[in-house]
C-alpha cells in the first residue's frame, strides 16, 4: 500500500519553529519538510471502502489505509490527488473526519465546490487514490480532567471536529462534550446522528430555522459563554472550532469578550505543495512573546496549522 514512501521523522520541531518566525515569508525560503507532530506521513494508494451521498452537494468519502488511520490525530489533514492526469494540476487538502485503526480505514466529509471535488465525487469503490498524510499541527487536547469542550462547527467544518469529538469522549466522557453544529437548511445539517451515536450533547441551528435552533451557530455559542461563570470560563472551557473564516472569526470575537482561556480554530487557507515548501498557505499571527503589540509572523497552515490558538490569528 505504500507507494514512494516520503518524509520523515519531526526530529526538531524547534527548527521547523525558527523557519516560520520572520516577517516576509517569500524571503530566506528553505524547503525542509518537518512534520510538527512527529509522526510519519507519506504518499499512499488509498484504495476507495466505501463513498456515500451526505447531504446535496456533501459526500462522505472512506479510504483504506492502515497507516495512516493508525496514526491520524484530531485536526490533522490529508492531500488528496483526484485525477491521474495533471488536471487539476495540484492535489487537494480535506480534513480526516474519523480514523478506525482496527479496520484499517479513514474518512474524508467533502463539499463538491469546483473542478477537484466534481471529479472526486465521480470516483467509485474499489477505485484508488493517491493520499498524502496525515499533514499538519492536530488540536491540543492537553488539559485538566474537569475541562468543559465546546466544539463549534460551521457546515463542513463538522469533519475535524467529529473526529476530536470522539476522541475526547474516549478520554474524558460525553458528559464533558458540547457540539454546537450550524448549517443552512435542515437538509444540510451534517453528521448529527454521528455524535449522537459517540454521545456527545449536540445542539444545532439552521439560518432558516427549518431545524434546531434558528440563527446562526455562533449564537448558540454566546448563549452557553454568557451562562457561564467567568472563573469556570477563564480556567475550564475549552473552544474548538471549525468553519467558514468569518464564523471562525466571530468566534474568536467571542471567546476574547468572554474571557475563554483557550480557543483553538482550524484554519482552511488555499493551499499548494500542503508541504511547507511552496508558503502559498501562510497565514499572519502575533507574536506570542509581546502581548498587546502589534508585532506579528506569518506561519504556514499546512505545517504549524491548521490548527491555532484563535487569540494569535489575524484576520485581515
Ligand atoms: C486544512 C484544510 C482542510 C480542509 N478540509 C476540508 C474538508 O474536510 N471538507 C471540505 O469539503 N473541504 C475542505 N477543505 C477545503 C477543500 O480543500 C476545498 O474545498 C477544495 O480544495 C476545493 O477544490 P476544488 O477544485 O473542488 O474547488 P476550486 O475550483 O479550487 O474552488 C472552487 C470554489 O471553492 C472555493 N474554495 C476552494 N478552496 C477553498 C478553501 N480552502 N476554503 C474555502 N473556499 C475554498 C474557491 O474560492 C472557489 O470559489 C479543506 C482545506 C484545508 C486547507
Ligand atoms: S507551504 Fe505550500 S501549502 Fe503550505
Amino acid at each position: 500500500m505504500c507507494r514512494d514512501y516520503l518524509v520523515v521523522w519531526n526530529h526538531n520541531v524547534s527548527s521547523a519553529t525558527s523557519l516560520v518566525t520572520r516577517r516576509n515569508p517569500l524571503q530566506d525560503a528553505r524547503y525542509d519538510l518537518p512534520n510538527s507532530v512527529g509522526s510519519m506521513k507519506g504518499v499512499y494508494d488509498c484504495k476507495v471502502a466505501a463513498h456515500t451521498y451526505e447531504a446535496p452537494d456533501v459526500y462522505r468519502l472512506i479510504l483504506s489505509c492502515s497507516e495512516i488511520a493508525c496514526q491520524a490525530q484530531p485536526g490533522q489533514f490529508v492531500n488528496v490527488r483526484v485525477s491521474s492526469t495533471t488536471d487539476p494540476l495540484l492535489r487537494r487538502p480535506f480534513s480526516i473526519q474519523a480514523a478506525h485503526p482496527d479496520e484499517g480505514t479513514f474518512s474524508l466529509l467533502y463539499v463538491v465546490r469546483g473542478r477537484a471535488t466534481k471529479l472526486l465525487a465521480g470516483v467509485g469503490p474499489g477505485e484508488t487514490l493517491s493520499v498524502v498524510g496525515p499533514l499538519g499541527r492536530p488540536f491540543n487536547v492537553d488539559c485538566p480532567n474537569d475541562a468543559v469542550h465546546i466544539l463549534v462547527a460551521g457546515g463542513c467544518g463538522v469533519a475535524p471536529l467529529h473526529f476530536l469529538c470522539a476522541s475526547l469522549i474516549s478520554r474524558f466522557g460525553p458528559d464533558r462534550v458540547i457540539v454546537l453544529a450550524g448549517a443552512q437548511t435542515k437538509e444540510s445539517v451534517l453528521c448529527e446522528g454521528d455524535f449522537r451515536s459517540l454521545g456527545a450533547n449536540i445542539r444545532v441551528c439552521t439560518d432558516d430555522g427549518t431545524y434546531g435552533t434558528k440563527g446562526v451557530v455562533t449564537d448558540l455559542l454566546w448563549d452557553i459563554l454568557s451562562d457561564t461563570p467567568s472563573d469556570v470560563k477563564s480556567s475550564r472551557v475549552r473552544v474548538y472550532a471549525c468553519g467558514p473564516r468569518e464564523m471562525l472569526r466571530e468566534v474568536a470575537r467571542i471567546c476574547r469578550e468572554a474571557r475563554v482561556e483557550s480557543c483553538q480554530v482550524s484554519l482552511e487557507n488555499f493551499m499548494a505543495c500542503g508541504l511547507g515548501v511552496c508558503l502559498g498557505c501562510v497565514q499572519k499571527l502575533r507574536r506570542q512573546t509581546c502581548p498587546g503589540t502589534d508585532d506579528w509572523h506569518y506561519e504556514r497552515v499546512c505545517t504549524e496549522g491548521p490548527v491555532f490558538e484563535a487569540s494569535e490569528v489575524i484576520w485581515d
